[in-house]
């Protein structure tokens, strides 16, 4: 999906990452970095496929990825993204995942911030139609994810096995109100 919004936070800001060769190396080393791929489980990327995940991004409507870009000095230091299509949540939201670079830095906490409120932004039309309910899965074992989620008011939903690796995953869901009532408080 190509027209995306750069979304301004404090410390960071979210924007499309350019089709430059220095990005794709950047967003290789983010993705290779040890604590992501745990968190993750993904296996390490090469170049080429990098580039192909662009690729594949740029042609699906249902996906938009930001690039989360350090404002003191515009470095890359990781991504987030809205998509359909990679798990099934049985509603019609997206489902959203996070990736940092540097870990417990703040800038996880920032960014979900700044989106949810893009999201849940009275009348905002995403995908074509209103956002009220985003989704998200996690292996229960990453703790950090389960902490920043659970500190930003997602809620627990179920627990499931990944047939994959048979780790626990869990979904978790921030509702349009559920957001709101946060904030409000
Ligand atoms: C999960 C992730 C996005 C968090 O980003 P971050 O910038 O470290 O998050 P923050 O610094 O805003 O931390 C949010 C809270 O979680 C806590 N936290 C972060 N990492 C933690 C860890 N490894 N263990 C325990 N707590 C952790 C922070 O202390 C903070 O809590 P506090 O405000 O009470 O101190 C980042 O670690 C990451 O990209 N991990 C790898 C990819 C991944 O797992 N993505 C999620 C897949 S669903």
């Amino acid at each position: 999906m190509d027209d995306l919004d750069t979304i301004h936070g404090e410390r960071i800001y979210l924007a499309r990452i350019p089709d430059e060769e220095r990005y794709y190396k950047r967003y290789m080393e983010l993705l290779n970095a040890g604590p992501v791929l745990s968190g993750t489980g993904n296996e390490p990327h090469t170049l080429e496929e990098v580039k192909e995940l662009f690729a594949e991004w740029r042609k699906d409507e249902g996906n938009m990825t930001w690039g989360i870009f350090r404002k003191s000095d515009n470095e890359l230091i990781g991504d987030v993204c809205l998509r359909y299509g990679y798990e099934e949540y049985g509603n019609d939201g997206p489902e959203v995942a996070i990736m940092i670079g540097e870990a417990r830095s703040g800038y996880g906490s920032e960014a979900m911030r700044i989106l949810l409120d893009y999201v849940f932004k009275e009348k905002r039309k995403l995908f074509g139609k209103q956002i009220n309910i985003i989704n998200l899965g996690l292996y229960k074992e990453n703790t950090g994810a389960l902490k920043l989620y659970s500190k930003l008011g997602f809620e627990e939903v179920m627990e499931r096995p990944d047939i994959d690796n048979g780790k626990v995953e869990i979904v978790m869901q921030m509702t349009r109100d559920m957001w709101h009532r946060a904030k409000a408080i």
